[in-house]
């Protein structure tokens, strides 16, 4: 599984036989990410010579890809309406006991991801919202085009992807810029220490995804901008709860996923 060493050199394209628009926000892009626009049918021989290390692809209707040897990354709800349907059938979810929404909250997702957890947090906040922060700036720059682009054929997905704004920052840096008490909840779900790779939706977005971890002082910031709590997600297996000196969390034992909620006050 490439990590994001020796995982940087790429470039847009298109889809095969692109319209007019699509080369046009192909050639938009690449400027933005300061790398060469390459014509499909270029695409093939960059790829032989080794040349590219992975590379965008702006298919029909500008939807947005990452795609590599072996791999490809774009959005898709999919893990959120596995959590929601779940959820329906009587089954609990450890996120959203944790977060004890009111529904009106203002919610600080400070590791976005996929924004799968994003979206199933803003359906349960009618009143609310979502900040999402990532830093990974491919990783945001695919989730961002979803959450603002994606349409669902389901209705509480188009509803929940409205309630939600996306940033591409260090989570570190943005919530040092806040004031005190400027957000309700700040929950915080940093890459496993011990990755489960096993049918796991996190798999798209390793080669590109930031490792940072959490210390006592980032989780102090954490409680600082907070006006209700702090909701962090780990593994079972990982140190993250030990070094932060956490020993109440709730979780599943099958899937190793627990989640610890840091009341303010
Ligand atoms: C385990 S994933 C989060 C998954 C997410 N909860 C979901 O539902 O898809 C962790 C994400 O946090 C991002 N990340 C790691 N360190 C970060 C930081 N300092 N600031 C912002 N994002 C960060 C990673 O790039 C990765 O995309």
């Amino acid at each position: 599984m490439p990590q994001t060493q020796n995982f940087e050199r790429f470039v847009v394209t298109t889809s095969h036989k692109p319209k007019k628009s699509q080369v046009e926000i192909a050639k938009k892009l690449s400027k933005e990410l300061g790398v060469e626009y390459v014509p499909r049918r270029e695409l093939s021989d960059l790829l032989k010579k080794g040349e590219i290390d992975f590379y965008y692809v702006v298919e029909h209707g500008g939807r947005l890809v990452i795609r590599w040897k072996g791999g490809e990354f774009f959005f898709h709800p999919a893990t959120a309406k596995v959590r929601m349907r779940n959820l329906n059938s009587g089954g609990e979810d450890y996120l959203i006991k944790s977060l004890k929404l009111e529904g009106n909250e203002v919610v600080l997702d400070t590791t976005l991801g996929l924004g799968a957890e994003a979206i199933l947090i803003a359906h349960f906040l009618p009143k609310g919202k979502v900040i999402g922060i990532e830093k990974s700036p491919h990783v945001c720059r695919i989730v961002k085009w979803g959450i603002e682009n994606y349409t669902s054929k389901t209705k509480w997905i188009n509803e929940a992807l409205k309630r939600i704004t996306v940033l591409n920052a260090d989570f570190r840096e943005y919530i040092k810029s806040l004031p005190e008490n400027s957000v309700d909840i700040v929950y915080c779900d940093p890459m496993f220490e011990n990755p489960v790779y096993e049918s796991n939706s996190i798999n798209p977005i390793r080669p590109f995804a930031s490792y940072d971890t959490l210390n006592k002082e980032d989780l102090q910031e954490m409680i600082k901008v907070a006006k209700k709590r702090v909701v962090l997600k780990s593994h079972m297996k990982d140190t993250l709860f030990k070094r932060l000196g956490i020993t109440n969390y709730i979780g599943s034992k099958n899937s190793g996923v627990i989640y610890a909620t840091i009341e303010k006050g």
